[in-house]
């Protein structure tokens, strides 16, 4: 289950907290002195050592920020970063920081919903990966290696430089780091064929507290499994990871149509519920509803985005659809063939035309403030449910909100609870993505209280007994009791 991992790391972060009140108060020195010391290549290190004197010491820490309710300044920050350009730079930072007693945060993409991958209420150092993004396909065999540092995109470039029909299943968002990613599971649009990123994992390198570097031999096979979708941070520094590559046909088939509420939008979604999650594997269909102002009458309304990847061409889509769900009415000219590479492009976000290169980028298309949560849920809801939603969604102190339904089914339905830490298969229709975004800061605490309530709107019709969540979409509000404190009492493993 998700929510012990949350727990468990919360009950590190307080070990952490016990144990650094105990540590020298000379521990940041300390450390720079023992980084040198344990540097073969002092210039090589020095060149990668950030201290708040550093004058690009804020702009290192603020490149990878992907929400920015964390980059205020009374959000605490860290003492070193380091942007390691070696394997053993990151040995050497793992060992010193023990020996004097320093947390280390480990950042990858920098997505963490929670800043945990730059931010600590304890004194901190930063291993930023972003230097250690080395990438290397073996067509033949069809497996990668992939270095901790590289970003979801960079990865499906490189793949696409060397084969049409080699692909990776994992996220869609553009900058999303597979350091972070790949540990807590890791889906995309060919969730329904292949599973998870972390499904498709071999191997691993990964310095453990002692700075060994382990691989999938030396790690032994409990730390190689719970690696594979037990969450980030939780068991070392993963270095890199050797993957298997599948297979997509040269041409496939993307579609996005909109039905706002007067289109009938709460029939199709309470239809795609029992449709979506049996469909053929070579077919996802996900809803993203917004709340949008109507092109017609100006006034609020809420749009159901259907948005599609099929792996074929579009006349076997259409037939499928005719078959199984004909009353969302796709027509060919809602459709577009491409390559699997296009697809990632669009679903990136990024408009058509675009040259693959934009993907090899790590700079996103733009930066928000957010808070997310999610619900995994067993049996369809009824319609009354979403109807009654809508009154949330027009409240005035939200503006941007939306709501993800990513189907089930196929191969997840098929992989073994247990195969990995991640547990959500058979038995879960779909998925629940929330999120509320915004532009300005004093808008914090209007817009989080807004999804606490909508969470607790949800409760009935979602996962029980635990009510799941996704660990990639980690929320710290699972951590805290009734009266809004963290509660490590309620921390017990195997909940
Ligand atoms: C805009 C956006 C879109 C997203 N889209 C998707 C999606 O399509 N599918 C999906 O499954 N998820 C998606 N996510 C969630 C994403 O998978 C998680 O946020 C993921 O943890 C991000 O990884 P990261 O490396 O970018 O983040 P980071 O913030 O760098 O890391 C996240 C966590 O992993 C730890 N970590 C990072 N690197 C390592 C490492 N090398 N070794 C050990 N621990 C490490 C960090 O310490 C932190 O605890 C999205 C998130 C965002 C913000
Ligand atoms: C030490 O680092 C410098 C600068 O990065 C590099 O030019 C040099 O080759 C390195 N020397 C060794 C022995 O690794
Ligand atoms: C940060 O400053 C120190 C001290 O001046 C210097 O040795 C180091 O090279 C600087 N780091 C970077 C990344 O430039
Ligand atoms: C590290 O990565 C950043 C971002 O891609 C890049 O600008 C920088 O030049 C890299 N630094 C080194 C030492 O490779
Ligand atoms: C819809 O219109 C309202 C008021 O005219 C405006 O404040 C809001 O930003 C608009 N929303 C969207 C999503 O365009
Ligand atoms: C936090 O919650 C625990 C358990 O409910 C309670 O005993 C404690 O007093 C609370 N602490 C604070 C600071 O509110």
């Amino acid at each position: 289950m998700e929510t012990p991992s949350i727990s468990q790391s919360l009950v590190l972060i307080f070990l952490v907290v016990i144990f650094s009140e105990t540590a020298h108060s000379d521990g940041y020195h300390g450390f720079l002195r023992c980084l040198t010391l344990h540097s073969q290549n002092y210039s090589a290190i020095s060149d990668v050592v950030y201290t708040p004197d550093n004058s690009s010491y804020l702009s290192t820490l603020q490149f990878s920020i992907r929400n920015l309710r964390f980059t205020s300044s009374t959000t605490p920050r860290p003492l070193v970063i380091i942007t390691p350009v070696l394997e053993s730079q990151v040995q050497a930072v793992v060992l010193c920081a023990k020996e004097n007693g320093m947390q280390i945060r480990t950042r990858s993409g920098g997505h963490d919903y929670e800043g945990l991958s730059y931010t600590s209420q304890v004194p901190f150092v930063v291993i930023d990966l972003m230097n250690l993004s080395e990438i290397t396909i073996d067509v033949d065999r069809r497996t990668a290696w992939v270095q901790a540092g590289a970003t979801i995109d960079q990865l499906y470039y490189k793949i696409s430089h060397k084969s049409r029909t080699l692909a990776f299943p994992a996220g869609a968002c553009p900058t999303v780091g597979v350091g972070g990613h790949f540990s807590g599971g890791g889906y995309g649009s060919l969730l329904r064929k292949y599973g998870l990123a972390a499904d498709n994992i071999i191997d691993a390198r990964l310095i453990d507290v002692n700075g060994r570097v382990l691989d999938r031999k030396s790690m032994g096979k409990e730390l190689l499994w719970a690696i594979r979708g037990g969450g980030g941070a939780s068991f070392g520094v993963i270095t890199a990871r050797k993957l298997n590559l599948v297979f997509v046909p040269e041409t496939v088939t993307v579609f996005s149509v909109d039905r706002i509420l007067e289109q009938n939008a709460i029939e199709l979604i309470y239809r795609w519920q029992y449709v979506a999650p049996s469909l053929p594997t070579d077919l996802l269909i996900a809803i993203s509803i917004n709340k949008v102002n109507s092109s017609k009458t100006g006034e609020k309304t809420i749009s159901a985005s259907f948005s599609s990847l099929f792996l074929g061409h579009v006349y076997r889509l259409l037939e499928l659809l005719k078959q199984s769900f004909p009353e969302l009415g796709v027509e060919t000219e809602d459709c577009t063939e491409v390559t699997w590479i296009e697809s990632a492009i669009l679903t990136g976000g990024y408009p058509t035309g675009v040259s693959p290169e934009v993907l090899a980028s790590r700079t996103p298309l733009t930066n928000i403030y957010f808070k997310a949560k999610s619900d995994y849920v067993r049996e369809p809801i009824p319609k009354i449910g979403f109807q009654k939603l809508w009154k949330l969604f027009y409240e005035k102190e939200v503006d941007m909100v939306q709501m993800n339904f990513i189907s089930y089914g196929g191969r997840m339905k098929e992989i073994p609870e247990s195969a990995i830490p991640f547990p959500h298969r058979a038995g879960n229709l779909y998925k629940f993505h929330y999120i509320v975004y915004w532009n300005e800061p004093q808008k914090d605490a209007s817009n989080i209280n807004w999804i606490r309530r909508l969470y607790s709107y949800m409760a009935p019709y979602v996962s029980k007994f635990p009510r799941a969540a996704y660990i990639n979409y980690i929320d710290l509000d699972l951590g805290m009791n009734n009266e809004g404190n963290t509660s490590y009492a309620k921390a017990s493993i195997g909940d």
